[in-house]
Order: C-alpha cells, then sequence, then structure tokens
C-alpha cells in the first residue's frame, strides 16, 4: 500500500564514516541492492543534501513528481530512490546552513511516498561532526553501519565516529571495512593496499561487529562511474557475495 512518510518502514540503516571517500555511497547503494535481492522492500535515501552522488551512482536524473502532496520516489534496480541531487541543475552547488540542511531531511523523510518498506538505507554526509550527527538523529531508531578503510588514518577517525555516536545514543550496527586488499585476477595473493587487519582490529577494541571486508574492485568503481551499481547486474561475481554476506549479517543483526 501507498503511504506517505515513515511509518511503514520498519528497520532504518543510516552509512556513515569519520571520512570522505572511504566509499560510503558505494556501500549504501550496493548494500540496499543485496537486501533487495533477498526480497526485501527496500528504500535508498541520499542525505548528503551538499554533495549528492546517487543520482550518478544510481545512473538516475529525471525530477520527482509530487502527487496528492507527496513526492514519488524514483524507482531503478527495484530500490525507491530520494535524493536532493533530483532537484538540483548539474553543477549547482547546494550552501544551506544546518537548519535548512534538517529541514530538507525532515522532508525527505516525511513527504517522500515510501510505502512499505522492509529497510531504509540512508546515505549519510561525511565527517564525525554536526551534519551526520544531526541527521542520524532525525531518522528514528536509526541503525548506523560505519565504512571505513584499514589505514590507521582513516580508522582513527573512526573510533571518533564512534565513540560520538554512542555519546548522542545513536546505535552502531557493524563496521565495513571498504578497500580491504586488491586481489588481481592472475594470483591468489591479497594485496593490502591501504594496511592489513584495520577493520578487525577496530570491531574488537570498540566491540562492534565487523559486517564484511569488501576488496578495491574496478568493477564497483565502473559501476558506480556508469551509474549501474555493481550489485545490479554482478550479484554472483566475488565482491557481489560480500554484499549479500554483509546484508545478511546486517537482517540478523536488525533481527536482534
Ligand atoms: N571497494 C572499492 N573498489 C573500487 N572503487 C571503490 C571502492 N569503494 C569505493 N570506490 C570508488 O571510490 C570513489 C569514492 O567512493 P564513494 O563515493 O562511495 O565514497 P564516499 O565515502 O561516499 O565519498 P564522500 O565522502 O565524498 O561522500 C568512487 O568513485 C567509488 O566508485
Ligand atoms: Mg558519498
Amino acid at each position: 500500500m501507498n503511504s506517505k512518510g515513515i511509518g511503514k518502514v520498519d528497520h532504518f540503516v543510516g552509512v556513515a564514516s569519520g571520512k570522505g571517500g572511504v566509499g560510503k555511497t558505494t556501500v549504501a547503494i550496493n548494500l540496499a541492492l543485496a537486501l533487495r535481492k533477498e526480497n526485501y522492500h527496500v528504500g535508498l535515501l541520499d542525505a548528503d543534501i551538499y554533495g549528492p552522488n546517487i543520482p550518478v551512482m544510481m545512473g538516475l536524473s529525471e525530477k520527482p513528481k509530487i502527487e496528492e502532496g507527496a513526492i514519488m520516489p524514483l524507482k531503478k534496480f527495484g530500490l525507491k530512490v530520494m535524493s536532493f541531487g533530483f532537484f538540483l541543475e548539474a553543477n549547482q552547488p547546494v550552501i544551506w546552513r544546518g537548519p535548512l540542511v534538517s529541514k530538507a531531511i525532515a522532508q525527505f523523510l516525511n513527504d517522500v511516498m515510501w510505502g512499505e518498506l522492509d529497510y531504509l538505507v540512508v546515505d549519510l554526509p561525511p565527517g564525525t561532526g554536526d551534519p551526520s550527527i544531526t541527521i542520524a538523529q532525525q531518522i528514528p531508531d536509526v541503525s548506523i553501519v560505519i565504512v571505513t578503510t584499514p589505514q590507521e588514518v582513516a580508522l582513527a577517525d573512526v573510533r571518533k565516529a564512534i565513540t560520538m555516536f554512542g555519546e548522542m545514543n545513536v546505535k552502531v550496527l557493524g563496521i565495513v571495512e571498504n578497500m580491504s586488499y586488491f586481489q588481481c585476477s592472475h594470483s591468489e595473493e591479497k594485496i593490502g593496499i591501504f594496511g592489513k587487519g584495520g577493520g578487525e582490529n577496530l570491531s574488537r577494541q570498540m566491540d562492534i561487529p565487523l559486517l564484511g571486508a569488501v576488496p578495491i574492485d574496478i568493477e564497483l568503481r565502473k559501476g558506480g562511474d556508469e551509474g549501474i551499481p555493481l550489485m545490479a547486474d554482478k550479484e554472483d561475481s566475488e565482491t557481489g557475495k560480500i554484499f549479500k554476506a554483509i546484508a545478511k549479517n546486517v537482517v540478523e543483526l536488525e533481527a536482534d
């Protein structure tokens, strides 16, 4: 049944990190698709108002329609998708201050025709600071998936982010280590370009489950650039299987 807002959304999963460029949007999109492949009804909300990347990475450029006072999400690869980027002209910067961002997020939660969803995956903006926390607090009972790379500078920022979410009583569900290793197709060897074991150590130290480790995969980057995410057409690849396992872990932890 169609209904406006998030009243019929069962689970909210926010994808965050302490650092920019570690692969939040990539993880958010492919996690949403992996959940969809498990037959869940899934929405994807781009809460990165200043740098919305979901339109390009999902290959979407139409403007959403307004029907009976509700914003209709776009549909692609079986997901309902909403992004502030759908309302911007190409290359148009957003120079709003915090309160306006909060208002926009509230509108995306309350005025979009999300309907019945098992999961709404939210791509949060980069950084540990105010924007990501404020937005996370606007989402009822959100569970945060933290994305990190294995390198020490990323991990340091992620520790800070986890502590901050904790202090604000926002639940951190687990960690995804992205760009974990590179495996050349001619060899079994996994090369730790950004270091090794960082996600595991962090998981142990902070007592937060490691949901999975995603390799550096050219197909992931290509998928993002071309607007056809890896999980949309390569779910049986090694990386696809890893995203499926991450989705299963999220489902299990959310069921607890
Ligand atoms: N595991 C990976 N293998 C290869 N490329 C990747 C991987 N993860 C992310 N990328 C690429 O790295 C770039 C940055 O990823 P992405 O945009 O998902 O990061 P982000 O954390 O959302 O960035 P921002 O902080 O700007 O929002 C993109 O071009 C993406 O396709
Ligand atoms: Mg992003």
